[in-house]
């Protein structure tokens, strides 16, 4: 049994609860927030689960192996750090710092330490994602030329809100963007050899909306788009030399589509058990009993290398947070 801790009590963090109750070999131990009543009021339905009010609290408790960080973006490097300098190993929201530069520095210490470390990108762990991948192997679509993918969802600006409150490194890229630009590292691969970008800058200073173009070796395209002022079509297409594969709501993905000469060759469907985050529980879980410090299948480097092209394209934008 893999005895798991949990810091934070927000959106995601119940979404996480509900998964982890469906996962066998995982037990919820702790959950720590910053006022004990917001605690125990999460915990309220779950019996033997321990409610704490500091997250210090949970990194001292000894009966935890591995800690969930579901804190805003500009917390989970120090979270991360206080989780690992006890020697708890970690699973850390997206994005997993705000930069490539602090990723770097959590990592060296997990490295150091020998711990586990993991950026909670669970779109990497589904199953549909695995078949379009055995589809891709396959050369079911032929060589890749193209991939398009966007995620996009209208929401009404509060500027309090942590998407767009630029103190909690509000914008579309580091929220929603990081999931395209993962799907096309997917099938593409980290080291895109040209980025160009543009994005609008909205009221609260951070970027309502971007549009993105990586350019791969072989003349491989991504084109990737994100926006938190309009819905879009939320879908990732591969477009192949013999195919396209379709994949809708691609970052919790139930569902793929084979195309061949514009004919639907093969529907993939696989619903979740609970929510989706339960397959990146499993890893977590695995890589736990195999003293794993790193995911092969979305390894620290990975996490790096999509920090960096976020990174790339900020710069250009002069979009900066104030804690960096
Ligand atoms: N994987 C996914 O599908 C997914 C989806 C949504 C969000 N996320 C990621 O998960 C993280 C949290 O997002 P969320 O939507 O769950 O946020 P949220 O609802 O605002 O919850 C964040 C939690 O963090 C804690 N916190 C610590 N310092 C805070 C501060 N200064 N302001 C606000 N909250 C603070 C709070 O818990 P306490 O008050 O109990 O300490 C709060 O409940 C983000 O990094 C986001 O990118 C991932």
């Amino acid at each position: 049994m893999i005895r798991w801790g949990m810091i934070g009590t927000g959106h995601i963090a119940k979404k996480f609860k509900e998964a982890i109750s469906g996962v066998p070999d995982a037990k919820l131990v702790a959950v720590a927030s910053r006022n004990i009543n917001k605690a125990k009021a999460f915990n309220s339905d779950l019996n033997d689960v321990v409610s704490y009010g500091s997250y210090q609290q949970i990194v001292n408790d000894d009966e935890i192996d591995v800690v969930y960080i579901a804190t805003p973006h500009p917390y989970h490097k120090e979270n991360a750090l206080m989780c690992l300098e006890n020697n708890k190993a970690v699973l850390c929201e997206k994005p997993f710092t705000l930069n490539a530069k602090d990723a770097k520095e959590v990592y060296q210490v997990a490295k150091n330490k020998k711990l586990f470390l993991m950026e909670a990108m669970w779109t990497k762990f589904l199953p549909v994602i695995k078949k379009v991948k055995q589809w891709v192997n396959e050369n079911k679509i032929g060589e890749i030329k193209i991939i398009k993918a966007d995620f996009g969802f209208f929401s009404t600006i509060k500027p309090e809100n942590r998407l767009f409150n630029k103190q909690l490194a509000g914008g579309a890229l580091l929220d929603i963007g990081i999931y395209p630009i993962t799907f096309a590292s997917i099938f593409l691969g980290l080291k895109p050899m040209n980025i160009l970008s543009e994005c609008e800058i909205g009221k609260t200073d951070v970027d309502f909306q971007n549009a993105i173009i990586l350019k791969y070796p072989k003349g491989k395209l991504a084109i990737l788009s994100s926006t938190i002022q309009t819905d879009l079509t939320k879908e990732a297409i591969i477009f192949g030399t013999k195919g396209k594969i379709v994949v809708p709501e691609f970052w919790k993905a139930e569902r793929a589509y084979l195309y061949q000469n514009q004919r639907l060759i093969e529907e993939y469907q696989k619903p979740f058990i609970k929510n989706g985050f339960e397959y990146e529980i499993n890893q977590v879980n695995t890589c736990l009993k195999k003293h794993k410090i790193n995911s092969h299948t979305h390894k620290m480097e990975d996490t790096i290398k999509v920090l960096e092209i976020m990174d790339y394209m900020r710069k250009e934008w002069n979009l900066k947070y104030p804690m960096e």
